[in-house]
């Protein structure tokens, strides 16, 4: 029997055409607030024996979107689902996933905890940290929108690009793309001052004259794009900007930010509604056949 799809509030819009993709209506639910802000969740579908699978990125509003999630999953445990499967194309929390002063939390353990609670298997697209798998003591699906995106900058690769990776986080990455659209590589030395404000300390590799592609995992408040941005047309790269990121936050004033300079286009996906009002480049790339592809397939976890 198909698995039933109950779509959170994070990002509608993905939902909508997830379940048009798993070919079916989404599972009727309830969600609403209290006066007080509790959030308030009825599970209207009979789903007893079958498995539910509930889509929510735990992005802004982050907590609300956890608890959400967690909420649901309660519900259709106690409607005697007989598998639920947490969806969730951004996962947020992900970056929290070591100590480095010693004095934080391990956010992303915390989550993959809480969701094991209720939940009997996650799938998630690319992770912070693919390491997170291994916090999870339910199977973790780790999806790539790697190949999606490299498509869809292909038509737009000139033997002029250089693909850069805006810190030491995104080097595997970035090495990936390189070898997928045949592009040589340059390397940033990114230090972190806040968590709004960074800087540049070094590049590593040829960009004097090139139109570089910055690759990331995410974009949030932008800092890293601009720093990065900054540094490069310093270096004497060419005013010609692209970005790729699977995960496009737009956090706080990123889009202002990010509207100043230079960039032709900025490639992303849907994991998170793209709130930019203004004039950013933005080609969000759909991920709902990527997830009702592996909700679909027998032979995952
Ligand atoms: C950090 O390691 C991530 O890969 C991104 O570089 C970072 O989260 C982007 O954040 P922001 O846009 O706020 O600089």
């Amino acid at each position: 029997m198909d698995p039933v799809l109950f779509i959170g509030r994070s990002n509608p819009e993905l939902g909508g055409k997830l379940a048009a993709a798993l070919g079916g209506e989404p599972g009727r639910c309830l969600i609403e607030e209290f006066a007080d802000g509790e959030i308030r969740v009825e599970v209207k579908e009979d789903i007893a024996g079958r498995e539910a699978c509930l889509l929510q990125s735990t992005g802004a509003p982050t907590g609300r979107n956890v608890l959400e999630l967690l909420l649901l999953a309660d519900a259709c445990r106690r409607r005697g689902a007989r598998r639920i499967t947490a969806v969730i194309p951004y996962f947020g929390y992900a970056r929290q996933d070591r100590r480095v002063s010693g004095e934080e939390p391990i956010g992303a353990r915390l989550m993959a905890d809480l969701l094991a609670t209720r939940c009997d298997r996650i799938v998630a697209v690319d992770l912070h940290n693919a390491a997170i798998e291994g916090f999870a003591s339910v199977p973790l699906v780790h999806l790539s929108a790697v190949p999606l995106l490299v498509e869809a900058f292909r038509k737009y690769r000139t033997s002029e690009n250089v693909l850069v990776a805006p810190d030491a986080g995104a080097v595997k990455l970035v090495q990936r793309y390189g070898e997928m659209l045949h592009l040589p590589v340059a390397y940033i030395e990114k230090v972190r001052k806040s968590d709004k404000e960074v800087s540049v300390q070094a590049i590593a590799g040829e960009v004097k004259d090139r139109a570089p592609v910055l690759v990331d995992d995410m974009i949030s408040t932008g800092g890293t794009m601009v720093a990065a941005i900054e540094a490069l047309t310093e270096a004497g790269a060419r005013a010609d900007f692209s970005i790729i990121a699977s995960h496009c936050l737009l956090a706080g004033r990123a889009a202002a930010k990010l509207e100043k300079l230079p960039i032709r286009r900025i490639i992303t996906t849907d994991s998170m509604p793209t709130r930019s009002p203004n004039g950013l480049p933005l080609e969000s790339h759909p991920l709902a056949r990527l997830l009702a592809d592996a909700l679909r397939d027998p032979v995952r976890p």
